[in-house]
């Protein structure tokens, strides 16, 4: 070979060395300016790439780690549901939820996600809904961009900024309300290198909730506003009900096993000593934050807040989980169960193990009751007497969440229906309001209500009845309405 043919292949190898050479310093520049932008910016700098469906799960269980994966715009679908479920044994209550489950779907997100949060509103609910999530950096925690109809769905983003354990819940009028049905939640922001890994992680959160009958009293029950105000609830729960967590529903470890509860307390009122009966807390991430105090027996958490709890499992038999305000375990219902399986280890406790030694007093087995007025019927009424069984059966579905079993409302929020002077002036506009729905200011009995009813999905047979059970009820003007009349109102707006 000549030398001339030489050159140009050093000319060409030459080059080549250069471009890799340019692109090294440039991937480090870039690299660089990657980082400096997020030093600068904090974890609002860290950059996302790609995007993922979130896995959201019912408690008590948590979707998997996040493990070392990088920062990601994170999907949320979150569908608002109203529907009835059971307290207790022969206590139905109507749960209003977060994806169908009390509290709602766990989040499991990564410092740096960009959330693009879809609230879904189903419907067949009555009520606007709205989220404001504690792990959001914004007005509302989300819930001035999320407030959403019946049968509509909004979106809003956010970035994640702090990690940490974080409450979420509704926060549309009247708050409380709207928390006491159960409408709350937690997500997770995982630190950037995720979790230490455990071999069992677990979902459970603490409510109070307030019954018009007293704790065990059978049927459904409807929300009591005075007893919320007052802070005197009937149930204070574990993961919306009684015995959640007890029995066949008991979480479950084997011995030598690491568990890690993520624990948090819906309220809407009181707080939590949480505590689990013969197991000391081996780390607890205090408040849900970077704080981690070790050895702990019993550790608060307040309403609206959260910890995560750790511990080893050394020994077999059922560790019982209370709130350590001690009559709510055992008279309210706040009371579950870690099953823990395997060898025991009589240097580390001796004793015989014995399951079903602790069972809530004050909710006992009760047989399930049948509940005529809320039985179904397809059949249409032919006199008075059925048409107000039947309205009655409607009624209970779909009014009395908010207007209460005795048409009594709820002050400062639902206007009452019985002996309602709004509801007797005219019959027509009643009508109208249950086919179309009502928003602003209204003055029933001298009293001023500005909250938003949605429109009724139901038949006009069923608004028909409905009506003339109330105009029949509670004092009120003995009015009859017929399908007819109903009918002919339909079309009007
Ligand atoms: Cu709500």
């Amino acid at each position: 070979m000549s030398m001339k043919s030489k050159k140009p292949i050093l000319l060409v190898s030459g080059l080549g060395l250069l471009m890799v050479i340019l692109l090294v310093v440039f991937s480090f520049y870039s690299d660089s300016k990657e980082a400096e932008t997020k030093n600068y910016l904090g974890p609002a700098g860290i950059p996302v790439s790609r995007e993922m469906r979130a896995e959201l799960t019912a408690p008590p269980n948590v979707p998997g780690p996040t493990g070392r994966r990088k920062a990601k715009k994170l999907i949320v679908d979150m569908e608002v549901l109203e529907q009835e479920g059971v307290m207790s044994d022969g206590v139905k209550y109507i749960y209003w939820t977060f994806g169908g489950s009390v509290p709602g779907s766990f989040i499991r997100s990564k410092i740096g996600d960009e959330v693009e949060f879809h609230l879904k509103n189903h419907p067949d609910n009555k009520l606007p809904h709205n989220i404001d999530l504690h792990a959001v950096t914004g007005p509302g925690g989300g819930a001035t961009s999320s407030f959403v109809a019946p049968g509509h769905e909004t979106q809003f983003s956010f970035k994640v900024l702090n990690p940490g354990l974080y409450v979420y819940h509704c926060a549309t009028a009247p708050v409380g309300m709207h928390i006491a049905n159960g409408m709350y939640g937690l997500i997770l922001v995982e630190p950037e290198e995720g979790l230490p890994e455990v071999d069992k992680e677990y979902y459970i959160m603490q409510g109070d909730f307030y019954t018009k009958g007293e704790n065990g009293e059978r049927g459904l029950q409807p929300f009591d506003m005075k007893k919320a105000v007052d802070e005197d609830a009937d149930y204070v729960v574990f993961n919306g009900k009684v015995g959640s967590l007890t029995g066949d529903n008991a979480i479950t470890a084997n011995v030598g096993e690491t568990v890690r509860l993520y624990v948090g307390n819906g309220g809407p009122n009181l707080v939590s000593s949480f505590h689990v009966i013969g197991e000391i807390f081996d780390r607890v991430r205090v408040e849900g934050g970077d704080f981690i105090n070790n050895n702990v027996q019993t550790t608060l958490i307040p309403a609206g807040g959260a910890a995560i709890v750790e511990f080893k499992v050394d020994v077999p038999g059922t560790f019982i989980l209370v709130d350590h305000s001690i009559f709510r375990a055992f008279n309210k219902g706040a009371l579950g169960m870690l099953k823990v399986q395997g060898d025991e280890n009589k240097k580390i406790y001796s004793g015989k193990q014995e399951e079903g030694v602790y069972q809530p007093e004050g909710s006992g087995i009760q047989e399930m009751p049948v509940d005529n007025d809320l039985v179904q019927v397809n059949k249409t009424a032919t006199s008075l007497k059925e048409k107000m069984e039947f309205g009655k059966a409607t009624y209970m579905r779909t009014c009395f969440a908010c207007h209460q079993a005795e048409g009594q409302g709820i002050p400062n929020a639902f206007p009452p229906l019985a002996k309602s002077d709004y509801l007797n002036a005219d019959l027509e506009r009643a009508i109208d309001i249950v086919l179309h729905g009502k928003t602003g200011e209204i003055t029933v009995n001298g009293k001023k209500y500005n909250s938003v009813m949605t429109k009724q999905d139901i038949t006009d047979e069923e608004v028909a009845n409905v009506l003339t059970y109330i105009y029949n009820s509670w004092g009120n003007s003995k009015k009859e309405v017929t399908q007819a009349m109903v009918t002919s109102r339909r079309n009007v707006h």
